[in-house]
């Protein structure tokens, strides 16, 4: 094994070390092998083939039903496990991430109807009101453990958006984190969790739409995705598998361009008090930088349907392919002095962090609302912030990785201090 497997390796077992030096080996990658086969998969971490594959015609969604990385999964499952790895990766293929071709574009074009602009200015205020909330708390405490704000306004949003009452957000919590869990799930006890959520959740939805069907007040979600079934253009199912995609998607994902952008935030002080100057007008931008630096979602995947040419390597079709969007976003080809954060950047928004082509993010209206507010806020409300001593440890996997706890102290509410 040469170094650079092994710190792959590494990574993608989630080592706390690993993941702290996430982007070291990304660079690595893209750098040594940007072409690079681990075990069934092929990895890209290049800018232009990340982009390239995301825009193909000939990439599938379907990773996760076939080809080489689920086949040898399932190899290494006992037969009871199989089973039920094959219904739920059948329910989770109704996904719009998961879905190709036509099943792709109706259900997409369903689910975009959940992000009109007016129902995004809407959640907007309400984020606002989140927000101004959590900010309170925060100024309850000493030392507060940031984390915790970068979760809790990500759910709020996301309940909102489901129509989903309060009491219930804490559920979601829990099915946000059984639903990643299974991204790359190889033991039954998590498989088995994992379908009793997918269960639940179809139940919930079912309830929801009886619900619903009672009553004059139709949340905005569930009656416009009632309309669609109506319409026969989507099964009860389908709609169902659109909750737990809106869940799976967006609240991690979310959670890590607030709690891991702050951290970059803090832990680059002139960026920080540069935003301060003018929260207003220099967060939209910070947004995109921030997406581009943290890659709050670092890899994606998707699965070749005939054999694909990558930098002079061909990838055969059916052989599972993992782009590094953390990989992409600091490409020096694109971007330049990347390892610098410069909420300044003129093509900031040239990142991939929300993805490219017929998949681009359908949340990003709403994500980047998220961050903006947060972002925003932060800056006007506290801009001696820094960030806690101590080390800083991180988790939850390669794809999500964010610090387990993020102490910081916020400082007296006030005017901006002076560049020094
Ligand atoms: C900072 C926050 C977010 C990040 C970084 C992010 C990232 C991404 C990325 C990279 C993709 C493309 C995946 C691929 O092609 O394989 C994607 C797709 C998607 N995202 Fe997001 N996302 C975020 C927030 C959200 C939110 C808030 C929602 C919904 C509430 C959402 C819903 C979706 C859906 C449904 C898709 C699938 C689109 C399709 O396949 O056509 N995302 N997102």
């Amino acid at each position: 094994m040469t170094s650079l497997d092994v710190a792959v390796e590494r990574l993608m077992s989630g080592e706390a070390d690993a993941l702290a030096d996430a982007n070291e080996t990304w660079r690595r990658l893209r750098e040594e092998a940007p072409v690079y086969d681990y075990g069934p998969i092929t990895i890209l971490s290049r800018y232009e083939d990340v982009r390239a594959a995301f825009r193909s015609p000939h990439m599938s969604k379907n990773q996760y039903v076939e080809g080489s990385w689920t086949e040898e999964l399932r190899a290494r499952l006992p037969e009871q496990s199989r089973t039920i790895l094959t219904e739920l990766r059948s329910f989770e293929a109704m996904y719009v991430t998961r879905s190709s071709g036509e099943d792709h574009i109706r259900r997409r074009r369903v689910a975009h109807r959940a992000f009109t602009p007016r129902r995004i200015a809407e959640l907007a205020d309400e984020i606002q009101g989140y927000t101004d909330m959590l900010v309170a708390e925060l100024l309850e405490q000493d030392t507060p453990d940031f984390m915790q704000f970068a979760y809790e306004l990500p759910l709020m949003a996301i309940t909102s958006m489901l129509g989903m009452p309060k009491v219930d957000r804490e559920r979601v919590r829990g099915w946000a984190g059984k639903l990643l869990v299974n991204l790359g799930a190889a033991d039954p006890a998590t498989l088995q969790e994992c379908y009793d959520v997918i269960m639940e959740l179809r139940e919930y939805v079912r309830s929801a739409i009886e619900a619903n069907r009672r009553t004059d007040e139709r949340t905005h979600l569930v009656s416009t995705l009632m309309a669609a079934e109506e319409e026969q253009r989507l099964s009860e199912d389908e709609l169902a598998a659109i909750y737990a995609n809106f869940i799976a998607a967006g609240f991690e994902t979310t959670m890590n361009l607030i709690g891991v952008g702050f951290l970059e935030l803090l832990r680059h002080p002139d960026q920080w008090r540069l935003l301060c100057e003018d929260p207003q007008r220099r967060a939209p931008n910070a947004v995109e930088e921030l997406l581009r630096y943290v890659s709050p979602a670092q890899w994606s995947l998707g699965l070749p349907v005939v054999d694909l040419e990558f930098n002079g390597h061909t990838v055969p079709a059916g052989r599972t392919i993992f782009v590094i969007l953390a990989g992409a976003n600091r490409d020096p080809d694109v971007f330049s002095d990347p390892e610098r954060l410069d909420i300044e950047r003129p093509n900031a928004r040239d990142h991939l962090g929300l993805g490219f082509g017929p998949h681009f993010c359908l949340g990003s209206s709403l994500a980047r609302i998220e961050g903006v507010i947060a972002f925003r806020t932060l800056a006007q409300r506290f801009p001696h912030a820094e960030l806690a001593e101590g080390p800083i440890e991180w988790g939850s996997g390669s794809a999500l990785r964010r610090p387990r706890r993020l102490p910081v102290h916020l400082g007296h509410a006030g005017s901006v201090p002076a560049l020094n």
